[in-house]
């Protein structure tokens, strides 16, 4: 067994203490009444048949899915709120350039008035909860109030929650997330089936106060707090100040066939395919290769005592988007939620069981769609909506790492960067060493996604996958990865990929999903020195020969040179685009950004117009 450190206070010193902060809270929202969660199945099940009362959710044929649920959210509710997003530091300058900051006297002003009465009606449920494999020192601890009974299942799928958590718990040592859907209930009115507040939403973090109130929401990474509210946002400041990293990562194992395994990180911006990466399943012509999930959307790095990485998965469970993701692009997804699931925002068929856009070729007739109603698949719209999800809990992944849960974390060997781009970025390249690396991770852009609320495909500068998720100054955040670099014996190596890129004729050049193992494979190698590359302008990259090509050989030279092209006149552009992303950061740019910028203008210039086409 691991050795794990339990706290000497006992469960009832504890809950006294945090008992009068729920209270108070329960007192100022008007609550009906408090439940303590437990976090048994009991209460889950009860929970679920509580909201299949309230017409929240539909249980799902149960020999399909067992134990699993659909619900449709409000149309004003589908996404995270970036524009409702706040860092409510003391000081503006530590929210920096890429957050919204409101003072925190303000917005406290503001939800003082939001929250009084706006649980009435309602239940306030408590949750006691645990960031990261229970009393790892590595994990953190959070108490998240909620009037909704949609957050606390889907907490109970993502976290370690209820009475287990308690021993770990202390009066000073967890992060207060407050959260009310914003829809209180009078005396006499009838419940929607998701509530929540479509006119106003506010997702707000007090850093120094290690504090977050989210208002309004009832949907994903605006309510289930311990995720980005939490394991990222307020986690990043504290990482910060405690030399570790917070990072919008999966975190991997590859296993080669002589059985050596190799751990990494890998940062993409939302719906990316982060999911799909962490549980990719090697061609067979691979045979030997194999890889294992610890994380697919969040990852904590610490120093160990002999300068190593190691790295745990705070969550437990993967809340994931579901379009696109079928047994072809992802098997052990679709065995992940085959039970115990949540399913949001998807299509349900008239035999109980769920359908999005890509589970099949062909759509199931009669479909109700993500708004409760029957499909016309004439209309044009989509059945489940684009940023739809499945919630389901990480054991059941079949290739779950036989570490995930190991309070000691894993070892990591290499970071990944990749953003989603139709042009300009080669599939794979190596960093030519940390700073490279945390500079090209910084300028890493990435086209926008139906994750968030807002204009669909539009390139935006995603410095490390973390910009919405940021808890503080993005200048501050990038030297603390440098200094992080400095601190370390030995760097891990760094790899920047690109799965998106398209021809002229917007066709993908790259299959993707499975055969991503092939690049997979040449950076595991490069990080234990057992394959070669050369020097391209923007860093190390693999020649045709130093893939493996084995099950796809119809994958040619030549579109291998074209997905590997780096175009001056692109780079030259994408360089200068950097320029609006440091113009942001002034005061706080390292000042190595600009010699490295210099650099690889520089070398751009000294290489052929297409580097890449040419012949090695
Ligand atoms: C997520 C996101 O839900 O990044 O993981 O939006
Ligand atoms: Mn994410």
């Amino acid at each position: 067994m691991y050795n794990v450190k339990v706290s000497p206070l006992g469960i009832m010193e504890n809950k006294s203490a945090i008992d009068n902060w729920v209270n108070g809270i329960a007192e100022q929202c008007g609550a009906k009444n408090i439940h303590w969660c437990d976090g048994s199945q009991k209460e889950y099940d009860n929970l679920c048949d509580l909201l299949v009362r309230k017409g929240t959710f539909i249980k799902l044929n149960q020999e399909k899915r067992p134990n699993s649920f659909a619900c449709f959210s409000d149309p004003s509710d589908v996404a995270r709120v970036e524009d409702k997003t706040f860092i409510c530091s003391r000081r503006k300058e530590d929210a920096g350039p890429t957050n919204n900051w409101m003072a925190p006297e303000e917005m406290k002003h503001i939800l003082n008035n939001l929250l009084t009465d706006s649980m009435q009606g309602r239940t306030l449920y408590a949750i006691p909860f645990c960031m990261g494999p229970l009393g790892s020192p590595y994990a953190r601890y959070g108490v998240q109030v909620t009037d909704s009974e949609y957050v606390v299942v889907n907490m109970k799928i993502m976290t370690r929650m209820g009475d287990e958590v308690m021993p770990y718990l202390q009066s000073d040592n967890y992060v207060k997330c407050i959260h009310t859907i914003g829809a209180p209930l009078r005396p006499g009115q009838e419940d929607v089936k998701w509530p929540c507040n479509p006119e106003t939403k506010y997702i707000s973090h007090f850093p120094e106060e290690r504090m977050v109130i989210s208002y309004g929401s009832g949907y994903g990474g605006n309510a289930l707090m311990g995720k980005k509210c939490f394991a990222l946002r307020i986690a990043s400041v504290m990482a910060r100040e405690e030399n570790w990293l917070a990072e919008h990562m999966l975190i991997m194992g590859v296993e080669s066939p002589e059985g050596e395994k190799t751990y990494l990180g890998a940062a993409f911006p939302s719906a990316c395919g982060k999911t799909n990466f962490a549980m990719l399943i090697p061609p067979k012509e691979m045979q030997g290769w194999k890889v294992t999930t610890i994380g697919d959307d969040i990852a904590w790095v610490h120093i160990r005592k002999d300068g190593k990485l190691t790295a745990i998965n705070p969550e437990s469970g993967y809340f994931g988007v579901a379009p696109g993701t079928n047994y072809e692009t992802n098997p052990n997804a679709m065995e992940s939620m085959r039970k115990n699931t949540i399913f949001t925002n998807v299509a349900v068929t008239p035999g109980g069981d769920v359908w999005w856009e890509g589970l099949t070729p062909q759509p199931p007739k009669n479909l109700i769609d993500w708004h409760g109603l029957p499909w016309d698949p004439k209309s044009g719209k989509p059945a489940a909506h684009p940023n739809s999800r499945f919630t389901a809990p990480s054991y059941q992944n079949p290739a779950i790492d036989s570490e995930w849960d190991n309070p000691n974390g894993v070892q990591i060997e290499g970071f990944i960067f990749g953003g989603r781009r139709t042009t300009t970025v080669p599939l794979v390249y190596q960093s030519f060493n940390w700073n490279f690396g945390v500079y090209l991770a910084t300028t890493m852009g990435s086209e926008t996604t139906a994750a968030a609320f807002g204009e669909v495909g539009k390139i935006r500068r995603d410095p490390f996958a973390m910009l919405p998720f940021m808890g503080y100054h993005i200048g501050d955040y990038v030297n603390h990865w440098l200094q992080f670099g400095r601190d370390l014996p030995m760097t891990p190596r760094i790899f920047g990929v690109n799965w998106f890129r398209k021809d002229e004729h917007g066709k993908f050049l790259w299959p993707g999903f499975g055969e991503n193992m092939r690049v997979l494979k040449w950076i595991v190698q490069r990080i234990k020195g057992q394959n070669s590359a050369i020097e391209s302008p923007i860093g190390w990259m693999p020649t045709y020969k130093d893939l493996d090509w084995s099950g796809l050989e119809n994958f040619t030279k030549d579109d291998f040179a074209k997905i590997m092209e780096i175009d001056r006149e692109l780079w030259k552009k994408e360089l200068l685009s950097h320029e609006e992303l440091f113009e942001k950061m002034y005061d706080k740019l390292p000042k190595e950004f600009f010699f490295m910028r210099e650099l690889l203008l520089s070398s751009l210039w000294r290489s052929p117009e297409h580097w890449g086409l040419q012949p090695e």
